[in-house]
């Protein structure tokens, strides 16, 4: 038998935790309520910084969505966007009181850390990162984790940061091949990163493997191969699967095999303190495994897992390049702005619905695209169903607790609420 989580003990940069690591879930799904819920139980919990001009909108007044909007307003109806760009001292305040908001209510002796996704080019790919990043580490954040992308020369950006070399770097890959690369870029500023997380084929959000081949790989082949690597490469870095730990006792299995803690986030979709809206939680509680697909729709470019029914697919909205932007390139493209061109209209001249992509930006925000791992049709058995048919949301508490006591796949149910 390989124990329990609570047997166990991730260190990193001086700390010890309890190893459970909340994953960043982008636009507000992991919320710093749910972050600071990861700290305060003595593991790590992570805010993301996707769309931190409209989080600082909505949370602090501010209004840098509607002034980029007024500024281009001249681009709304063209599909050229190249001129579309995000005020860098925007982008440095939004990231800023964010980040700090969070850490001042910061209790407990875990974590918060940032998940920050190169994905998110921002129409400036490395000067809006070079933003984020620094804002968050003059804000106080702990620990980075750098995800969706390949980060080659993102350290390079802040290695001249004052607080480079105390703040806990991890990167994301899904392969030995793509921490190489990652470890490549790193070297030229002598920066190893301080753990590494392993995604495998089962996460939630945008994953690093096709619609079509993800079945063909294990997350704990993966997580075997990179510890293999990282031992014939005499490197001693936290290695820390993610993707399909569903119970305590998966989590344990890993932790006895080598890892160094697990990174989690489908169960925490259904606490109070998740953002999804209560509509999107039911729907990931009532999920049949049949709903679940990975899908190509992302503008991104990267495969996406989620519900079936997500109320993002076929909508027709036009770009939203000018409040958001957020994926747009260095070059002002976006794949969701090519297939809207491509798309017709009716005989009454109203747009056809976009099958093939989606407005990341304006759907993300809407939380209209219920991105999910895929054990999300197994959350209905750590709850209670309500006799209208809805079901008990949990604590994050109790999801966190269920995670480190948990024995023999066992998963406690809530106190009921009657
Ligand atoms: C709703 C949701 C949103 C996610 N969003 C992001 C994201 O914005 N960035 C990221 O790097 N990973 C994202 N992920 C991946 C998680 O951080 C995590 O690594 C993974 O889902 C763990 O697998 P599990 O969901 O099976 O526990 C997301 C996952 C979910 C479920």
């Amino acid at each position: 038998m390989n124990g329990i989580v609570d047997d166990y003990r991730l260190n990193l940069g001086g700390s010890e935790y309890v190893p459970i690591i909340v994953g960043g879930m982008g636009v507000d799904i992991s919320t710093a309520e749910l972050a600071l819920e990861a700290c305060r139980l003595g593991g790590i919990g992570h805010i993301s910084d996707a769309m931190s001009m409209r989080l600082a909108d909505q949370k602090f007044g501010e209004k840098f969505t509607k002034k980029k909007t007024a500024r281009y307003i001249d681009t709304k109806d063209l599909m050229d966007k190249s001129t579309v760009k995000f005020d860098l001292e925007h982008v440095r305040r939004a990231q800023y009181e964010f980040v700090e908001s969070v850490m001042m209510r910061k209790q407990g002796p875990g974590s918060v850390f940032i998940n920050v996704m190169e994905k998110l080019t921002m129409g400036a790919p490395a000067d809006t990162l070079r933003v984020r990043l620094s804002a968050a580490m003059d804000a106080g954040i702990e620990g980075i984790t750098l995800s969706a992308g390949l980060h080659m020369h993102s350290l390079r950006l802040v290695a001249d940061h004052p607080r480079f070399r105390d703040v806990n770097f991890g990167i994301i890959v899904s392969s030995v091949r793509a921490l190489k690369i990652f470890l490549r870029g790193g070297a030229r500023v002598d920066r190893l990163p301080d753990y590494v997380i392993v995604e495998g084929p089962l996460a939630g959000g945008h994953l690093g493997f096709s619609s079509e081949d993800w079945h063909e790989y294990r997350l704990e082949d993966i997580v075997a191969e990179v510890l293999a690597f990282l031992k014939a490469e005499s490197l001693d870095i936290p290695v820390i699967p993610a993707g399909g730990v569903f119970t305590g006792t998966d989590a344990a299995t890993y932790l006895a095999e080598g890892a160094s803690a697990v990174q989690v986030a489908t169960r925490f979709t259904i606490t109070e303190e998740c953002g999804l809206p209560s509509r999107a939680k039911q729907r990931y509680l009532a999920a049949q495994e049949e709903d679940v697909c990975v899908s190509e729709v992302s503008s991104t470019g990267y495969p996406l897992r989620m519900l079936r029914e997500s109320p993002c697919l076929g909508s027709n909205v036009a770009p939203q390049c000018e409040p958001f932007g957020y994926v747009l390139d260095k070059d002002g493209t976006c794949l969701y702005l090519d297939a809207y061109e491509a798309t017709g209209v009716d005989a009454n001249g109203n747009k056809l619905p976009v099958n093939d992509r989606i407005c990341l930006c304006y759907h993300f925000a809407k939380m209209n695209c219920y991105t999910c791992g895929h054990y999300v049709y197994r959350l209905k058995d750590t709850t209670y169903q309500n006799e209208d048919g809805s079901y008990q949301l949990l604590s994050a508490e109790h999801v966190f607790r269920d995670y480190q006591y948990s024995r023999e796949h066992a998963i406690a149910l809530p106190g009921r609420l009657l």
